[in-house]
């Protein structure tokens, strides 16, 4: 069966773990050749062995997405062995949950540079390969906290700036054939929804209408859709993968709630 990447090079950030890491499997596995970039070497490099043992193909890049530098030596590499770039999944990210008072001005820029400067470097360092594309595709990874408040300010912040800035990216590169689209995870089975507290998880799933957590081939399916000629005439969308939870998680705790209540 023909593989729905064949040929395509895709560069996928935070691939040594959680979405990204199940990312890069599946657009592997769909033939692309996937550049995956990362802090992590030990897990980078891993993650590059099993996808060639599998008899797919792919390059570990050790790359922190808060160095613009760096991203140009990676369009420079990337350059160098393809010439042009088919998509680019801006996935890395941390997690901080504090609130305006609790946050550091230094946590402030670490979140600020990871989730989001990161994405305009990303962008700009890699636009003149993608644009040699006839339909690039460019997915940011934002989060349902860039959809609703969320307690954590540098977090919630930069996942709305995300949005935006995947919005003045879709204006400017259409003209090049080159899509923009982010992707609004809700919560998530993956290590960073477990850093911090362990009841986090466990009782905001109550607000998630499907009843249940994400799995990171969940996102993974999605990536892959707005990376695919199946969504050529979608641009600059925000794709909302929540188990429903951001369009009334509160109002399905509240009638869980009240039905329980009756049932007394
Ligand atoms: N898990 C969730 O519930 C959830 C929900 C919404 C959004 N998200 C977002 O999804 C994305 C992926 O998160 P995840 O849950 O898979 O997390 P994860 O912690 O499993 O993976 C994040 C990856 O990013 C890498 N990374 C961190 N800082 C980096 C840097 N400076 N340079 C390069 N790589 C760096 C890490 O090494 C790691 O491999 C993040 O942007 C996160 O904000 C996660």
């Amino acid at each position: 069966m023909e593989q729905e990447f064949f040929g395509r090079n895709i560069v996928v950030t935070g691939a040594a773990s959680g979405m990204g890491r199940a990312q890069a499997l599946v657009l592997s596995r769909e033939g692309a050749k996937v550049w995956l970039a990362d802090i992590a070497d030990g897990p980078g490099e891993a993650l590059a062995d099993e996808i060639e043992a599998r008899g797919g193909s792919a390059r570990f890049v050790s790359l922190d997405v808060r160095d613009p530098h760096a991203w140009e030596l990676l369009r420079d590499r990337v350059n160098g062995e393809d010439g042009q770039l088919h998509g680019l999944v801006n996935n890395a990210g941390v997690s901080h949950r504090s609130g305006i008072a609790d946050t550091t001005i230094e946590d402030w820029h670490r979140v600020m540079d990871i989730n989001l400067s990161s994405i305009f470097y990303g962008m700009k360092a890699l636009f003149p390969l993608l644009r040699e594309c006839d339909s690039a595709s460019v997915v940011n990874i934002s989060s349902c906290a860039g959809m609703i408040g969320y307690p954590a300010a540098a977090y919630c912040t930069s996942k709305w700036a995300v949005r935006g800035l995947t919005k003045v990216a879709a204006l400017e590169f259409a003209e090049w054939g080159t899509r923009v689209n982010s992707i609004h995870p809700g919560l998530i089975e993956t290590p960073l929804l477990r850093s911090g507290s362990e009841r986090f998880a466990e009782e905001s799933v109550k607000y998630v209408p499907a009843g249940r957590l994400g799995q990171a081939d969940e996102i993974a399916d999605a990536v892959r859709y707005l990376l695919s000629d199946g969504s050529k005439f979608v641009n600059g969308t925000e794709l909302v993968t929540d188990g429903g939870m951001t369009s009334g998680g509160l109002f399905h705790r509240i009638s869980h709630e009240l039905s329980d209540f009756a049932r007394r």
